[in-house]
């Protein structure tokens, strides 16, 4: 079994989602995974732990922004592009966003490939995760935690293998479940429905 190194490019990594679904990741790797947020300030501690210890695997677990990759993550990124490591592990990555299907996150995965093929990284599995906000408040997520443990497999076997997961339910259903969950989350916030669907809610 090679070593594997996580990073979490979550902004908010401390409570994120991909937080949740790396330590799934890890428990399937026991002692031979690190994990690791990412942040403003340790993009040379992170590149010199990958020079250090010469894992075989790279998997970046983040969320979509914006129909792309978190602006932390890019940043971090541009540092390793331009790192000079020897033994270049292969990357491979877990991607959660908060829609119903699983294509929002195509977008984000094309920038990280072409990233890894330009700067010379093997590319490995996906796990392309989407209702990744609604699934960990639901029974699903258990149905999420087993494609999580198989893409761990599949990269620890060097098995490389894409996954797919958005929750088991009519995609209708899931705008109506979520609906109720964001206006009930509004309300505890102070902040109406109709103040919701406005454009102006960040201007105020
Ligand atoms: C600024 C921002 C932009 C987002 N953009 C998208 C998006 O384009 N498509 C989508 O499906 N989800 C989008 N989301 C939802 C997140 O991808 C989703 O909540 C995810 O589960 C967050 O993961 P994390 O807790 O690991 O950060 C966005 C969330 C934020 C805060």
């Amino acid at each position: 079994m090679g070593k594997v190194i996580i990073l979490n490019g979550s902004p908010r990594a401390p409570k994120s989602n991909s937080k949740m679904y790396s330590e799934i990741f890890v428990k399937k790797f026991k002692d031979n995974c690190d994990y690791f947020n990412i942040n403003n300030r340790n993009h040379e501690q992170l590149i010199k732990t990958i020079k250090d210890n010469n894992y075989s695997d790279l998997v970046f677990a983040f969320p979509l922004y914006a129909d792309a990759v978190p602006v932390g993550l890019l940043k971090f990124l541009k540092e390793l592009e331009k790192a000079n490591i020897e033994n270049r592990p292969t990357i491979s990555i877990m991607i959660n966003c908060g829609f119903y299907e699983p294509k929002q996150n195509d977008i984000a995965i094309r920038i990280m490939k072409v990233f890894a093929k330009k700067t010379g990284y093997k590319y490995g599995s996906t796990l392309k995760i989407a209702s990744g906000e609604g699934t960990p408040s639901t029974f699903f997520k258990y149905f999420l935690f087993r494609k999580i443990k198989k893409f761990a497999i599949s990269i620890r076997n060097k098995k490389y293998q894409d996954f797919v997961y958005t929750m088991p339910i009519s995609r209708k259903l899931f705008l109506k479940a979520s609906t109720i969950y964001w206006t009930r989350y509004g309300k505890r916030n102070g902040i109406s429905k109709k103040e919701m669907s406005t454009m102006l809610i960040e201007d105020k």
